[in-house]
Order: structure tokens, then sequence, then C-alpha cells
């Protein structure tokens, strides 16, 4: 049977979270375990620098955490290629040619990238730079110069999955038939809030749980976490809809304890604390295996280096195989006979 080539990874610029793990980390352990797919994990140091560039050192130390943070939910180095993207040179080569490939105003048009420039006025100002507008291109090379063919994502990065698909078609009617057009699978889970009750879970918003978190450490953020505020009292009748723990406990609980707490809520029966540190207690055991597995590799840095190296080597020897088809098909392959 063929499997089909899985091409996916993210930006190394923090420790991973239990938003990534229900978002992405989850869904990647459960098709690498499918046995359907050839999967590859790209550590997008290079995309991470185009808005830390000022910042190479928490780009570095970021790599060998989101590793670890792979390793330890189960991401497995004999199933899933992990490497890191500056050491294949043939996606900077590929970048360059799709750049006559796609518009500036394409790329300005790029919801994704539209919205992270406006985000990001402290780091670009009033113009953003040329990589920076540019990453969606790089992207495309980090999909197509491994022959990607699945592509899992979050709703956010859709408009760079079909932005790759345009350089593809592209190039091939240009150059001739010799790149696959990814496809994207969007994950099933939606975005996970933050525990202040944010769209969105992050470092800087400081509203987050990482998978290397203490359990002392989880302690405090779920007693930090925003309930009903209309709630004051034990015996106040509490609304579950508008509360973070109850958001969490649906996450973390089985359907029975979930459904339990919100009755007891609603019926006023379950202070906020007692129902914040069953949370938390629920939320250790799916953390302490984790934590287990991540102590092991934080131990033997080692390991984690001989991963890396050997997952490197081996999407190199794939990136070299395309970028020969690609450089002939450009007649960019002078001496080659
Ligand atoms: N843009 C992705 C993110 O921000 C990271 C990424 C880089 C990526 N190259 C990729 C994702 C290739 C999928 C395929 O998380």
């Amino acid at each position: 049977m063929n499997k089909k080539r899985i091409v996916t990874g993210d930006r190394p610029t923090g420790r991973l979270h239990i938003g990534h793990y229900f978002g992405s980390l989850k869904n990647r352990v459960a098709m690498q375990e499918s046995g359907e797919y050839e999967p590859y994990i790209l550590i997008a140091d290079v995309q991470a620098l185009t808005d830390n560039f000022n910042n190479p050192e928490k780009v570095r130390k970021n790599v060998r955490e989101v590793v670890m943070d792979y390793l330890s939910v189960g991401i497995d180095p004999a199933k899933t290629t992990i490497y890191i993207q500056s050491m294949i040179p043939e996606t900077a080569e590929l970048t360059v040619f799709y750049s006559n490939l796609v518009t500036i105003a394409r790329l300005e048009r790029n919801p994704t990238v539209k919205t992270e420039i406006a985000q990001k006025k402290e780091i670009f100002g009033e113009s953003v730079t040329y990589g920076f507008l540019g990453y969606p291109v790089s992207q495309a090379a980090d999909i197509t110069v491994l022959n990607g063919e699945i592509v899992p994502v979050g709703e956010d990065q859709l408009p760079l999955i079909e932005q790759c698909r345009e350089i593809v078609r592209k190039f091939n009617s240009i150059y001739g038939d010799i790149l696959i057009e990814p496809e994207a699978v969007l994950s099933k889970e939606k975005r996970i809030k933050g525990l202040d009750g944010n769209e969105k879970m992050g470092k800087s918003l400081g509203n987050a749980i990482y998978l290397s978190d203490t359990p002392e450490e989880v302690n405090k953020k779920v007693m930090n976490a925003v309930t009903d505020p209309n709630r004051i009292k034990k015996d106040d009748l509490g609304n579950p809809d508008i509360c973070m723990v109850s958001y969490y406990h649906k996450l973390f609980d089985n359907k029975e304890e979930y459904e339990n707490v919100c009755k007891e809520c609603r019926e006023g029966k379950r202070g906020c604390v007692a129902c914040k540190k069953q949370l938390a207690e629920n939320i250790n055991k799916t953390l302490e295996p984790i934590r287990q597995k991540r102590k092991y590799y934080e131990e033997r840095p080692e390991i984690v280096d001989k991963i890396l190296i050997e997952g490197t080597e081996k999407a190199r020897e794939e990136a070299r195989k395309t970028m020969k088809k690609v450089k002939k098909a450009m007649k960019l392959d002078y001496f080659e006979n």
C-alpha cells in the first residue's frame, strides 16, 4: 500500500501547550499510529526568525523544547521524521524559484499573513519585511520539497496551503508536471481558548498551560482561571456556559464527570474552589505521563540530538531528489550530461 506523505510543522518560539495538544498533537499521533501515512514534522526555525529575527537565541533554545514536547506526547521518531527546516538548504533555494511565481499583491491578500502583520506592529512598524510577507512562499517550499501530499492544519493555516497549491499549479503549468499539489486536512478539534476566556491561548497572553508545566504550576493557573462572574457565594446558582473551568472540565473529564460538574454548579451545590481542584487534578493526571516522558529526554540530550540529525538527513535526501528534478525542469541542470 502506498502511504500518503504528511508534511507539517511548528515555529519554535515557545514550549507547546495544551492548545497545541488538543489542536494538533493528538491528531498527529493518531495519524502516525494509523499506519496510513508517512509523516514528516519540521521545526520551522527559519519561519520563526521571520518575526523573531532580532531574537535568534529564543528560536535556537525552543528548537529542542518543541522536539521534546513532540516526543513526550508520543510522536515516535521511528514512524515520524522530525527535522530542522534551516538544515534543508534546498528549501531556501526552492523559495527563490517560487518567488517569481507569486505576486506581492497576492501575498498581501493572504488573510493569515494580513492578520499577523496587524498583530505585529511592534516588530514591523508600518512596513513589513520582505521575509515575513513572503513566508507563505517558503512554507510552500517546505511542503513541496518533500513531496507532501497531506498537510494537517488548523483553520488559520488554510490560506497558506491554498497559496501553496496555487504556486504548484503555476510551476507545473510553466515547467512541467513535477510538483505534487498538497491537500490541507483540517483537524477536527477547534482552537482551545485560554484560561482567561481569550479565543487564543498563548505565551504573550499568559493564559496557557504548558505540557511541561509542573503540577504546582497547573494548580496555580487553574486557581486563577475565569469563572462565572455572577457567582459570588458557593450557593449562588452558577452558569457553566460562561465559566472557563467548566470549559476545561469538558476537555479533561469523562462525560459523566463533566455533566455532574455542570449540574452541581447550576444547582449551587459545588463551589468554584472545589471545582477547580478537581480540574487541576484531572489535568495533572493527563500531563503526568507526558512529564515523565519529557524528563527522560531532558536527561538525555544526546538522544534528542540523534533524532534530529537522523531525521534531518532523511528529509534532506528527499529534498535533494526533488531539487534535481526541479532544476532539470527549469533548465538549470548545466553540467548534468
Ligand atoms: N506556519 C506554521 C505555523 O505557524 C509552521 C509551518 C512551517 C508549517 N512550515 C510548515 C506547517 C509546513 C505545515 C507545513 O505553525
